[in-house]
């Protein structure tokens, strides 16, 4: 199969760690020292059978960061949007370019480029059954992950008919695609036990979703086959999930049982690191009663210091702190909103 790396997103809820030029997915976030591209192009360098078979599409201002951190990515292979428009495009503008060069048969699959993964062998079986599938029943493939608390921030997949196993792993159309729901939703989904999260990971056949966005999303698909990527400034913003997901009969999903996160926000490298200390320390950090904390610096010369302060956030980058309580990362976005160029 084609893996393709989604690259092109801003990472907002990273800031200051991550800026314009430098998003998240060129940052290590867990202390790996491989950026999260690097991370996600190393578990899928196994799918794509070498080089030549992975892509990575990408916002132009982000091409040159790529480059540097995938060297060996054939440049070819670097699809590179005028702007970014969310990921309807992206992956219209992908699926169109796989055809052409490897006919509307070819298998390819789209990634985000900011997911932890654990047991690569697991993974790696279940993209296997994901292709499996997407060939057998021209199924545009999903890998639905089992949810754990009534998130607002991932799409929701509500299991169907069953349709057998593959590679061992039973696979089920999609009876319903929801968005990130409202809360009182995302709980009702979660209570009735048919819904998984969506993992963002989509498996299919080219010519599968090319014939499926033709009619649910032609505003996209219709302007890049008449003037190609050119055409970009042009084409609604929209990610693939309503564009596509919320309304194609074509969905199917398999259960991913693999450890999987989404490093959506600071809570999440806190997941991702804290095991049983009280506070997780990227920083040089000294503190009187502070606990449920993370403290990062850049500059690992600087010092946090605390007293009395429980589960806050505080990131130092360069010229810029900031100090936000844990259970509002979500709204670094807004705060961006104060800041006109270059955050
Ligand atoms: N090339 C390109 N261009 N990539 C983009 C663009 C763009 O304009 N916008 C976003 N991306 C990339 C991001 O860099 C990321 O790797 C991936 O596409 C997904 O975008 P996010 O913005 O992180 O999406 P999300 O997390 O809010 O939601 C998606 O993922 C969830 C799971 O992590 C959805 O698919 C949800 O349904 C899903 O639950
Ligand atoms: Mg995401």
């Amino acid at each position: 199969m084609i893996p393709i790396i989604l690259a092109g997103g801003k990472g907002e809820r990273f800031w200051p760690l991550s800026r314009i030029q430098r998003p998240k997915q060129f940052l290590s976030l867990d202390g790996s020292g491989r950026s999260l591209l690097q991370a996600t192009a190393d578990r899928l360098l196994p799918l794509a059978d070498g080089w030549d078979q992975l892509w990575v599409v990408t916002a132009s201002h982000l091409a040159d960061g790529v480059r540097e951190q995938l060297p060996e990515l054939p440049e070819s292979n670097l699809l590179v949007e005028v702007e970014g428009r969310d990921t309807a495009p992206a992956v219209a503008w992908a699926t169109l370019e796989a055809a052409k060069r490897h006919g509307e048969d070819a298998v390819v699959s789209f990634f985000p480029a900011d997911h932890w993964i654990g047991d690569l062998d697991l993974f790696h079986k279940t993209l296997r059954a994901a292709e499996s599938l997407a060939k057998t029943e021209q199924a545009i493939a999903t890998l639905g992950i089992k949810p754990t608390f009534p998130s607002t921030g991932y799409g929701y997949i509500e299991q169907g008919e069953p349709l057998g196993s593959y590679f061992d792993i039973p696979g089920y159309r999609v009876q319903r695609f929801t968005e990130k729901p409202e809360l009182n939703t995302a709980k009702e989904f979660i209570e009735s036990g048919r819904f998984s999260w969506n993992s963002g990971m989509f498996i299919f056949q080219a010519g599968t979703a090319l014939a499926e966005m033709k009619i649910h999303a032609p505003y996209v698909l219709e302007p890049l086959q008449a003037e190609g990527p050119a055409v970009y400034p042009k084409l609604p913003k929209q990610s693939i999930d309503y564009a596509l997901m919320e309304k194609t009969q074509r969905a199917c999903v398999l259960p991913a049982t693999f450890p999987w996160d989404d490093l959506g926000d600071w809570n999440a490298i806190e997941r991702l690191l804290k095991g049983d200390q009280p506070n997780v320390e990227l920083a040089q950090h000294i503190c009187i009663d502070s606990k449920g904390s993370l403290f990062y610096t850049t500059d690992k010369d600087e010092l946090i210091a605390t007293i009395g302060l429980d589960d806050i956030v505080v990131v130092r980058d360069q010229s810029v702190t900031l100090v936000v309580r844990k259970d509002r990362t979500q709204e670094i976005k807004a705060l961006l909103k104060q800041i006109k160029e270059n955050p």
